[in-house]
């Protein structure tokens, strides 16, 4: 057979196992997987000796361009997949939210727009459904234009995004019957609410600043709505994905659903496993105001565990960058934060330094949690995930112990900040192939923008 790219001799990562091989490509495809590959004059060979071969991470929660908190959010599709490539990301998921009063349509028509031309890597949307009677018979045009995943944020009413308990046990009702899954962001708003307004004095600002953004969400307030939303999981049937959690005691719940069989899944984000609430102590600690908010290390290791033992399937980044100008608009109002942080970038490198080389997890379990869960659970397996026969060509090229500092201004994210500067990370990129095209090289991005995919996703569920 000839190929168009032979990766030569790297430490790679398959569904078989872990072994020293060779990758042969032709076209955007894996062809072949075996020892020894015969270089035609014209193939070009990646040496990867020396280096781990693993599949293309999936970052499923994105928000790229989005308006949110009075602002839009600063990395576009040029600049958030350029991120991703550079961290290992070779397909991510955002989420398309209905503008006031348009249809799921327009936002999936939005959301395409704001990609076509500009994404490097490959990606889709999930569908926002923010206005339940409008949106609920919308929903089924949706899967078969090839969007099989939703959201609904329990938060959020100044936005325009909040969904009730109707609309949740009526989406998962729908979920069940269409064989698709609802995302959900589970905070209770109501308490919420309630502890934001009795801490929203003056003094107390003064006092405590940004602090009293983890003042007012203690964990029950998550806790409570992973419950709810379990249950609304567990008496329709509906699959449900819990999208970002933070604490233990969501952790603890997710694991009693799972074990009583409940179809919920759970994903946490990269930040909740390596930083905590004290960061809002620091003079910039606003910058890290991110909703669910940074919880307590006692977390952070409940989380590990639960990637470990299974409750927790997938790690993301919840990627919704804002620069210190917009961070500054918060002006000493914790209520007026834009909440996010970039992290496309340092997903693979914050995983694979602080989750593989810490032995929280073995190699094969960080694939899995990165890509193969993603994959699977998304709804593009085995085209993606996977270094595979048959699969996409999608795969990252990481040395194993040599770091590099992280540094906003390296990084090819528009933030002027991380939530990592200064620290060692290895597991960046040397090298990665999106469906066969090296698109970053020496660590550098080198691919055309424009070249990402959008990627549609079976509806083979619908009845
Ligand atoms: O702080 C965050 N997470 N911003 C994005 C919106 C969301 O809730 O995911
Ligand atoms: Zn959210
Ligand atoms: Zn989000």
């Amino acid at each position: 057979m000839r190929f168009d790219t032979i990766v030569r001799g790297g430490n790679v990562v398959t569904p078989r196992g872990t072994s020293k091989i060779d990758i042969g490509i032709v076209g955007e495809k894996i062809a072949t997987i075996a020892p020894d590959l015969v270089a035609a004059p014209d193939t070009k060979v990646i040496d990867a000796s020396g280096h781990h071969v693993i599949p293309g991470v999936l970052d499923v929660h994105v928000h790229l361009e989005l308006p949110f908190c009075g602002t839009v959010s600063s990395d576009d599709y040029r600049s958030g997949t350029r991120a991703g490539a550079r961290g290992g990301v070779t397909t991510l998921i955002d989420f398309a939210i209905p503008y006031a009063g348009d249809s799921l349509e327009m936002a999936a028509d939005n959301w395409m727009k704001k990609a076509e031309g500009k994404a490097l890597i490959d990606y889709t949307f999930h569908i926002c459904i923010t206005r339940w009677n409008e949106h609920k018979d919308q929903i089924k045009g949706m899967v078969y234009r090839g969007f099989t995943t939703f959201k609904e944020f329990m938060i959020y009413k100044s936005e325009g995004w909040q969904s009730d308990d109707r609309a949740l046990f009526g989406t998962l009702e729908k979920m069940k019957e269409y064989g698709t899954m609802l995302l959900v962001h589970a905070e209770s708003a109501d308490v919420l609410d309630e502890l934001i307004s009795r801490h929203h004095t003056p003094e107390l600002m003064k006092k405590y600043g940004a602090r009293l953004h983890a003042m007012t969400r203690p964990n029950f307030v998550e806790a409570e709505a992973i419950q709810r939303v379990v249950m609304w999981s567990e008496v329709t049937g509906g699959q449900l994905y819990i999208v970002h959690m933070s604490t233990a005691e969501g952790t603890e719940i997710v694991k009693a659903a799972q074990a009583r069989g409940v179809p919920v899944v759970a994903e946490t984000c990269a930040q909740y496993l390596v930083l905590d609430d004290s960061v809002f102590g620091r003079d910039d600690g606003h910058l890290y105001a991110c909703c669910p908010q940074l919880k307590k290390p006692a977390d952070s290791e409940r989380l590990w565990q639960g990637l470990k033992h299974g409750e927790v399937s997938v790690v993301s980044t919840d990627t919704c960058t804002f620069t210190r100008d917009q961070k500054a608009m918060w002006e000493g109002d914790w209520t007026k934060i834009p909440m996010g942080m970039p992290g496309l970038e340092t997903l693979l490198p914050i995983t694979y330094t602080h989750g593989v080389l810490k032995k929280r997890l073995s190699l094969e379990e960080m694939v899995t949690k990165l890509s193969t869960n993603p994959a699977k659970i998304m709804g593009l397996y085995p085209r993606k995930g996977a270094l595979e026969v048959g699969s996409d060509a999608d795969l990252a090229i990481i040395h194993p112990s040599s770091t590099r500092t992280v540094s906003c201004n390296t990084m090819e994210t528009n933030a002027d900040w991380s939530p990592y500067d200064g620290w060692d990370l290895a597991g960046f990129a040397r090298t990665t192939l999106s469906r066969g095209d090296v698109i970053v090289e020496d660590y550098a991005v080198v691919g055309r923008e424009g070249r990402g995919q959008w990627l549609p996703r079976s509806s083979a569920g619908l009845q």
